[in-house]
């Protein structure tokens, strides 16, 4: 009697593995994440004689193609430059622009590649509309409005553009899958789909994923593992600002970010954030200093708010938008217990001007240093940036890039930079013409410099 295919439930977002079908996962306490799955019969011989092992020292050398994608922000990414061949997910909030930014790279790749658009949202009179708006008209721009990946794949096969992308995956689907499209299954199948495809056709394809509620791309995180590289777009969605990040590159660095904005023509690129971003911060104002934070390999000044006011309830209120919130909570701890700015009955809110998110270290002297400020209602110096690191001895600590950071406060016209003392040393001389550098060692010492 043959013997009958095992099959069992498998829970999408921890693996948990189950004989029996469940509502809701055991382990991590999700609903409605189990999927089920067969084992195939183990009776496949293995032949190692397909196999080709090689040498590190055979391997030749691999000179990667990159397509210029036209959008320099977008370059910088990718890694200087869509490569061919790789599969790029581009995941965001729904309705953050991930359409409209692809949309609009296919202006300045068609004007030398062909490109395929394949949409499942839309139709192809709402992407004309769309296109129309953004003042997309490429002749080598091809629309494709359908949710059939195996043909899509062999409208590719047979059509061969240079480019192709897929909105978004959670419409594509197999027909072979009894599963519906957006699922995990169907998901993950399209994804190994396409990536099979571009790396036999050597083309690139760009895959827009939808983040579902918990912050995952939908068909949890399983798109992460299978592509080359994982794209970011986020920002508050009442606020213009767009950033644009790398979480995983195989080609590249996952630390440099793109900025955009939305306006009514679609996205522009925001070539000089730092000056967005602290353009409007508020004058004679306490409770605002500006931050010099690393982003890949780019220093970006970020406007760092704090409120610090009495509370009327027992419970004091700690918010945090922008920066993390246990940092801030022992930060506050630091200040109360090293440097004596008691505000452990205060409400605390802190927030990062421009829907920012930053996760430096170095951001605590500044987030520090705007604190006290608004406990004691003091104006912080306008010309005035800093950076460092606090320990929980109340120490600053020394942190990397500081002639970067520093280069870029000159730039835009600071006058005052207050960093660890340790940094002083790294320093040349010449950046101390441009600019008073103040080296502190503790934050009672930081802030006095910061208003005097
Ligand atoms: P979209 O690209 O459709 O988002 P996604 O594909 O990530 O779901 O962007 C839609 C939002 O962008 C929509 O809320 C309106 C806004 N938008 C503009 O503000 N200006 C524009 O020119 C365009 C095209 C969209
Ligand atoms: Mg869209």
């Amino acid at each position: 009697m043959a013997q009958k295919n095992k099959t069992y439930y498998v829970c999408s977002v921890c693996g948990y593995k189950t004989p029996k079908w469940a509502g809701k996962c055991p382990e991590c306490n999700e609903w409605d994440t189990f999927a089920e799955q067969s084992d195939e019969p183990s009776s496949v011989k293995y032949d190692i004689g397909s196999l080709k092992p090689m040498k590190l020292s055979e391997i030749g050398e691999f000179t990667e193609h990159r397509y210029d994608t036209g959008i320099s922000e977008l370059n910088r990414v990718l890694g200087n430059g869509l490569v061919k061949g790789s599969v790029v997910l581009l995941s965001g909030d729904p309705g953050i622009g991930k359409s409209t930014l692809l949309l609009q790279t296919t202006e300045s790749l068609g004007k030398s590649k062909s490109v395929l658009y394949v949409s499942g949202e839309e139709s192809a009179h709402q992407l004309k509309l769309r296109a129309d708006r953004i003042g997309v008209s490429s002749e080598n721009l091809t629309v494709l409005c359908d949710t059939d990946a195996v043909a899509v794949c062999a409208y590719v096969e047979k059509f061969l553009p240079e480019v192709v992308i897929i909105d978004s995956i959670q419409t594509m689907a197999i027909k072979e899958i009894s599963s519906l499209a957006g699922s995990i299954t169907q998901v993950r199948e399209c994804a190994n789909l396409f990536m099979r495809y571009a790396k036999t056709l050597n083309i690139p394809i760009i895959i827009v994923g939808h983040v579902n509620k918990d912050g995952n791309i939908a068909g949890p995180k399983v798109l992460e593992h299978i592509v080359d590289c994982v794209l970011y777009f986020e920002g508050e969605k009442n606020l213009s600002y767009r950033i644009l990040r790398a979480v995983k590159n195989r080609y590249g660095s996952t630390n440099e970010i793109g900025v955009f904005e939305m306006k009514d023509r679609g996205l522009s690129e925001v070539k000089n954030p730092s000056q967005a971003l602290i353009s409007g911060k508020p004058k004679n104002v306490s409770g605002s200093c500006i931050a010099s934070v690393m982003e890949g390999s780019r220093p970006i000044l970020a406007e760092v708010q704090g409120l610090v006011c009495q509370s009327g309830f027992g419970n004091p209120r700690r918010v945090s938008t922008g920066f993390d919130y246990n940092r801030m909570s022992l930060l506050v701890a630091v200040l109360e217990k090293r440097a004596g700015y008691f505000m452990g009955n205060c409400d605390i809110f802190v927030n990062v001007a421009g829907g920012l998110k930053i996760d430096e270290p170095a951001s605590d002297l500044p987030v520090a240093i705007t604190l006290i400020s608004s406990l004691k209602d003091e104006v912080i110096r306008d010309d005035c940036i800093s950076f460092g690191e606090i320990g929980l001895a109340g120490e600053i600590r020394s942190v990397s890039f500081a002639e970067i950071r520093i280069r870029e406060a000159i730039r835009l016209g600071f006058k005052k930079c207050i960093i660890s003392e340790h940094n002083l040393n790294e320093l040349p001389n010449e950046l101390k013409e441009n600019i008073e550098i103040v080296g502190v060692n503790n934050i009672r010492s930081a802030y006095i410099e910061a208003v005097k």
